[in-house]
């Protein structure tokens, strides 16, 4: 394995600079992306919830049992647990940088994808190298649908599992073999994240530690005319929702996908933007009789 060789920036570069570097190499860090005050309330706010899940829990299918292992808390939802994820880390100015830069050319509008915080503990073998694009691997297109991330919520290291990442793999041929000894592990700060694309190979490294638990979390977002890894309607009541500001209920999908004139709408309710129905305190949802 190589060394952490993967391009580094801080929160004070600029975002054209960083977006031409991980549409270069699929991969970048940028060490200061959350604040330490925000790190800190967010991780108070998960202990507890993280401590009440069972790390041999089971997913949705054997593929997920395999790929997710029985060494790791997860929790999802998290646009519904916090306000710190909704408007603080959801709403990251890098984020919608990215977004802006890498995936509006290919949509009207982009959203928010999935946030998945992860605690890792020691004894947990490395995960298959994968590319979180491939959720969507029946769409024969040539260019980027998702910005993903990982952020760091403790520290990480070559020994605790930092995420590995293969740099240039974005690029690469479907049928090209990934190999491990082409990967590059994310050692990082806690309060850093990888930011890489849905085509960019990685997996979660091995815990190699006795007693080094690893917190992290995935945020990503994709083009708004796709279905999100997670179903984000189902997260919140829609009582909740309605109190959110205006741009994260867009982020959160209630915003139709308007591709006129070129093409339709998606996502609409009575056929109406739901966005625009949010702030209507007359218009009532599921009560068309
Ligand atoms: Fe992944």
């Amino acid at each position: 394995m190589k060394n952490n060789e993967l391009p580094v920036f801080t929160n004070a570069a600029r975002a054209e600079d960083i977006a031409a570097t991980l549409l270069e190499s699929g991969a970048v860090i940028v060490a200061d992306f959350l604040a330490r005050d925000t790190l800190d309330a967010f991780n108070r706010e998960m202990d507890g919830p993280l401590s009440r899940e069972r790390p041999d829990r089971q997913f949705m299918t054997p593929d997920y049992d395999y790929f997710f292992g029985t060494r790791t808390r997860h929790l999802t939802g998290l646009s519904g647990r916090s306000e710190i994820f909704r408007e603080q880390i959801m709403r990251h100015a890098l984020y919608s940088a990215l977004c802006e830069t890498i995936l509006l050319p290919h949509c009207a509008t982009y959203q928010f994808n999935y946030g998945h915080v992860f605690e890792i503990a020691p004894g947990a073998r490395r995960q298959p190298l994968h590319r979180d694009g491939d959720c969507w691997s029946y769409l024969p297109v040539a260019f980027d649908v998702e910005v993903a991330s990982i952020v760091a919520l403790s520290d990480f290291t070559a020994d605790n599992g930092a995420t590995l990442v293969i740099p240039g793999s974005h690029r690469w041929p479907r049928e090209k073999a990934l190999d491990y000894s082409e990967a590059l592990p994310a050692v990082m700060p806690a309060g850093a994240a990888l930011l890489y694309l849905g085509g960019t190979a990685h997996a979660a490294g091995d815990n190699r530690t006795t007693q080094d638990l690893r917190r992290g979390m995935h945020v990503s977002f994709c083009l708004g005319w796709l279905r999100t890894e997670e179903n984000n309607y189902l997260v919140s009541p829609i009582e909740e929702v309605r109190k959110f500001p205006r741009r994260t209920q867009e982020l959160l999908g209630y915003q139709a996908h308007d591709a006129s004139p070129a093409g339709g709408c998606l996502g609409v309710y009575n056929m109406l933007d739901p966005v625009e129905l949010m702030s209507d305190d007359q218009f009532r949802f599921r009560d068309q009789s």
